[in-house]
Formats: C-alpha cells, sequence, structure tokens
C-alpha cells in the first residue's frame, strides 16, 4: 500500500504522522512545494519510527510528482490556511488554482488512485477536484463532515460529562460555519437519544459552538486547526486501506440523492477499498431538509465562482 499526502503544512503532517503510527502503508510520500519542506517533515517523521516501532518508510518530495507514482490513495491538503477572521470561502481564487494543478500531476503517476479533499473550502475544492479531473464519483471524498462530527462529539462529551466514543452524531452539509448541520435530533449515547439529557438552551449552544468550531480554534491558534483535521483524513484513509466499511460524513457527490444534483456535499456514506461506497439515506425531518437545501444554495453559489476564475 502506498499513500500519499500533498501539502506538508501542519494538517498534512499530523494526517502522515497518524497514517505512518497506524502502520496504514509500507510506504508514504510527503509532497510540498517548499524547498526540502517535505523532506525535512518526513526525516523527522522517520526518526520517531524507532521509538514508537512503526514499519511505514516516510519519504519527502518537493514537488517531484515522480516520487508520488502509483500511490492507492492520496490526500490533498494544499491550499492557504485560514486567518483568524476569515471564511473558509474567502480562499476559493487562491486554492481552485492550486488544488486543480495537484489533481493533474497526482494523476499522471497514480491513475488509480482515490482521493481524500481537505483543501478548504472543502466543499467547493472536492466539487473541483470531480469536475477537473472527471474521475468516477466513488474516488473523490471531501473529509469536511468527518472533522465537523468528531468536534460534535467532542461538544457533546463536554456537555454530557461522557466519553466520546460512546457518542453517535453527524453533522451533514458544508463544511462552513454557517453551512453545517449538526443533527443533534439523531445524535445518540450508545442508542439514547442525547436530547433526552438536554435542555433546549444546551443543544442550541452545542450547535452553535460545533459549526464555528474551526473559527474558534483559528481565533485562538492564528491559523487553522490541524490535530483533528489531520485525524479526521488520515481515518478516512484506515476506512479504505482496511476496507472497514465505516460510516462516516464525507462530501460527495450527489445525484439525486437527499433531493439534490450536481454538487458534493456532506452526506453520510460507507467508506470501503473503492472510496466511497455507498451514500446511506437518512429521514431527514421538514426543518433538516430545509436546513440542508439551503447549505446546498450556498455551496451551489461558491462552486459557481468557479467559472469565474
Ligand atoms: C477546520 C479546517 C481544516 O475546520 O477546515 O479546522
Amino acid at each position: 500500500m502506498k499513500i500519499t499526502v500533498v501539502g506538508a503544512g501542519a494538517v498534512g503532517a499530523t494526517c502522515a504522522d497518524n497514517i505512518a503510527r497506524k502502520e496504514l502503508a509500507s510506504e508514504l510520500v510527503l509532497l510540498d512545494i517548499k524547498e526540502g519542506f517535505a523532506e525535512g517533515k518526513a526525516q523527522d517523521m522517520m526518526q520517531t519510527a524507532a521509538l514508537l516501532g512503526f514499519d511505514t518508510r516516510i519519504s519527502g518530495s518537493t514537488n517531484d510528482y515522480s516520487k508520488t507514482a502509483n500511490s492507492d490513495v492520496v490526500v490533498i491538503t494544499s491550499g492557504l490556511p485560514r486567518k483568524p477572521g476569515m471564511t473558509r470561502e474567502e480562499l476559493i481564487g487562491t486554492n481552485a488554482g492550486i488544488v486543480k494543478g495537484v489533481c493533474e500531476n497526482l494523476l499522471k503517476h497514480s491513475p488509480n488512485a482515490i482521493i481524500i479533499v481537505i483543501s478548504n473550502p472543502m466543499d467547493t475544492m472536492t466539487y473541483l477536484a470531480l469536475q477537473s479531473t472527471g474521475l468516477p464519483k466513488h474516488r473523490i471524498i471531501g473529509m469536511g463532515g468527518t472533522l465537523d462530527s468528531a468536534r460534535f462529539k467532542y461538544q457533546l462529551s463536554t456537555t454530557l460529562n461522557c466519553s466520546p466514543a460512546d457518542l453517535n452524531a453527524l453533522v451533514v452539509g458544508g463544511h462552513g460555519d454557517t453551512t453545517m448541520i449538526p443533527l443533534i435530533k439523531h445524535a445518540t449515547w450508545n442508542s439514547i437519544p442525547v436530547t433526552k439529557f438536554l435542555n433546549a438552551e444546551q443543544q442550541e449552544k452545542i450547535i452553535a459552538d460545533t459549526m464555528v468550531g474551526g473559527a474558534t480554534l483559528t481565533k485562538l491558534l492564528g491559523t487553522s486547526a490541524w490535530y483533528a483535521p489531520g485525524a479526521a483524513g488520515a481515518a478516512l484513509v484506515e476506512s479504505i486501506v482496511r476496507d472497514e466499511k465505516k460510516l462516516f460524513t464525507c462530501c460527495v457527490s450527489l445525484n439525486g440523492e437527499y433531493g439534490q444534483n450536481d454538487i458534493c456535499l456532506g452526506v453520510p456514506v460507507v467508506i470501503g477499498k473503492n472510496g466511497w461506497e455507498q451514500i446511506v439515506e437518512m429521514d431527514l425531518s421538514a426543518d433538516e431538509q430545509a436546513a440542508f437545501n439551503k447549505s446546498a444554495d450556498a455551496v451551489r453559489s461558491m462552486n459557481d465562482v468557479l467559472k469565474t476564475l
């Protein structure tokens, strides 16, 4: 198994670190445009192998895509991160060009790879990857909902004072501060609805805090977060390479599912060796479906910006 992570910044490096620790690949390539940067991060990570006991060979490359040849899975983290006060949407102009170029270069050397998109604005970058590569839709997966659902579980677990691992909770829709939809009515604590334990005010606060989860960290850190985004990317890689068929919210191409077409948006999907293998349709309430449609409208108008670039 060979995996490539493009972008050796904080998110890419954390994702690679998780992939190595979990021994998801025999070979892991980290690629970046900044001279020597990916090589340095790769060497630093390799020097943890003797301490952590993993058996993945990590190498770095300064923009030489031939080193990524025959990757089974690639994770794209390239592009500018958010600065405090910035929305993910503001990154579209710069990051669209970067993500398109990265996809082209990757596919020249790894025509069969499954692509995981992390770059922001993630919904539009996933749509762009699908449109520009023409790959079968199952091979393009946007990571956003996986991260947002983990953040939702974090918020629920701190209020409920329970283990995040005991929670089932999904965030669907876009990966934006105003477009994501934490589905609190469907969330359970080991099959018991969480709403049984939370009053209306607590529920509203959990939803609101989840939606600005990324922005809160951007404000605290001065740049966007990396531990949870990197771990979310690695969790998807794991479900692919081990063919786990785990259910995650991911941004995928919709063709009538959830009433939407010609868009990539976050919905529950099964992730296995073929990429996303199935969209799982939930019974959304009228309010939830309305929120989903509104989220789709916002993402669609962001996608329209691509035509003007
Ligand atoms: C975040 C970025 C990765 O939500 O979108 O932290």
